[in-house]
């Protein structure tokens, strides 16, 4: 295992009802007045958004309000959250939705508080000063409730990268699973499947001996295998919801990636195809995770064989081990497909003939040098083959 520091103090709410301790959690992380950022509407129509208003209305906290943020939010919506921020006074921000809502919401925090473009944080700038940040999620998926991350689309380029920082922790999070039963089906499978990739991401490591961590990713892909299908059957299933809900948080908030190294590969490669179509973060992650698996699979067959058996129930094969490694993967994308998720480039909606340029972006945009690296690094060459192998 490898030395490691871990300070994770976001408070939790979670439970039925627990949207309705919104003011309150406001006012003892030292909010006095507040930017209820949210996106496309679902928070208005499930009538969240008008229960969080009188939680801070109770608790004697104004707020202005700032909606319309797109899934892959776009860094347009984050300079003008900035300027409101700046003209209304505003000291605290409470993002209400998905890890969309989230990420921007983080963005505007750090943003508001700083002299320069805010993009600069997602140019490899650390977040250090931001405005504390409060979240009511109404999506398991992101894990940007408990993460020190944000993720934005930058609309000249159209550049989907990254930016990280404890300072933009959320102070609270507020997790009802009650409010993840009006998701469409889709949404409900794209979030388990970015879920299921923040562990896997974690599970292809190059340190040694790190079996509690790898015990406790197993233990939420086998929790993640077991409740996803029960809420695709049963929306309702509120049980089912908590328990992909706490995965969720669980599987980003880096609680099981402490003390090894890490690959986020796959999340690099399918950030340029939900950048360039638009598409489901978790969809295009059901696409491009087998493939990249496939590919990188020799660089340390056992590791791959190891989750086909104690997660997947392979039979582990000694003379052949790469059989087993393989198996594990296939039965991995026939599960994403048996939760409605594509299966390759078409049903995605990308196109053969953007591969020069997915690559490009991938591993020349914004200051990136030819390469990314993870568990392997990956030159242009090997990543145009990952992204034909997803044809
Ligand atoms: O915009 P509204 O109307 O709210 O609709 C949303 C959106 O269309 C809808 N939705 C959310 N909750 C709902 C609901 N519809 C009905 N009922 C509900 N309860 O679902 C759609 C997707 O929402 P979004 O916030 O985009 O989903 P998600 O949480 O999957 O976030 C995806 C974004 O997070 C980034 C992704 O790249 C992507 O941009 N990520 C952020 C990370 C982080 N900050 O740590 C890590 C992740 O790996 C990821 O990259
Ligand atoms: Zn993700």
């Amino acid at each position: 295992m490898e030395n490691f520091s871990f300070y994770s103090p976001t408070y939790f709410a979670f439970g039925k009802g627990a949207e309705n301790q919104a003011g309150n959690l406001v006012k003892q992380f030292g909010g006095s007045k507040v930017l209820i950022h949210f996106g496309g509407g679902s928070v208005v129509r499930s009538g969240l958004l008008d229960r969080v208003k009188k939680s801070l209305a109770d608790a004697d906290v104004p707020f202005v309000e700032l909606g319309g943020v797109k899934p892959n939010p776009r860094s347009g919506l984050v300079y003008e959250g900035i300027e409101l921020c700046k003209k209304e006074g505003v000291d605290f921000i409470l993002a209400v939705g998905g890890g969309s809502t989230i990420d921007s919401a983080k963005a505007i925090a750090a943003g508001t508080v700083y002299d320069g473009d805010f993009w600069d944080f997602y140019s490899g700038k650390p977040i250090t000063k931001a405005l504390p940040v409060g979240t009511v999620l109404t999506i398991a998926a992101a894990g940007s409730e408990g993460s020190p991350d944000s993720v934005i689309t930058k609309e000249e380029g159209m550049f989907k990268r990254g930016a990280s920082g404890n300072a933009i922790r959320p102070k609270f999070s507020i997790l009802n699973p009650a409010l993840t039963q009006t998701l469409p089906a889709y949404q409900t499978a794209a979030g388990a499947t970015d879920i299921m990739a923040h562990l896997y991401e974690r599970y292809l490591t190059n340190s040694k001996e790190v079996e509690v961590t790898d015990r406790l990713i197993e233990a939420l892909l086998l929790t993640m295998v077991h409740e996803t299908p029960r809420v695709i059957e049963n929306p309702d299933n509120y049980d089912a919801r908590a328990n992909i809900m706490w995965a969720g948080m669980m599987a980003h908030n880096n609680s099981c990636g402490v003390g090894r190294s890490q690959d986020w590969n796959s999340h690099n490669i399918e950030h340029e195809l939900s950048a360039l179509y638009d598409c489901a973060h978790g969809a295009g992650l059901a696409v491009t995770m087998p493939a990249v698996f496939k590919y990188v699979m020799h660089h340390n067959v056992m590791r791959f064989a190891q989750v086909a058996v104690r997660v997947w129930g392979c039979q582990m094969d000694f003379e052949h081990p790469e059989v087993t490694a393989l198996a594990g993967i296939k039965a991995f994308q026939n599960f994403l497909i048996s939760i409605g998720m594509p299966k390759n480039f078409e049903e995605l909606g990308a196109k053969e003939e953007d591969i020069p340029k997915l690559v490009s972006v991938l591993c020349r945009g914004d200051g990136r040098t030819g390469s990314i690296s993870g568990f392997v690094t990956l030159n242009e060459e090997d990543c145009t083959k990952i992204y034909q192998m997803m044809i």
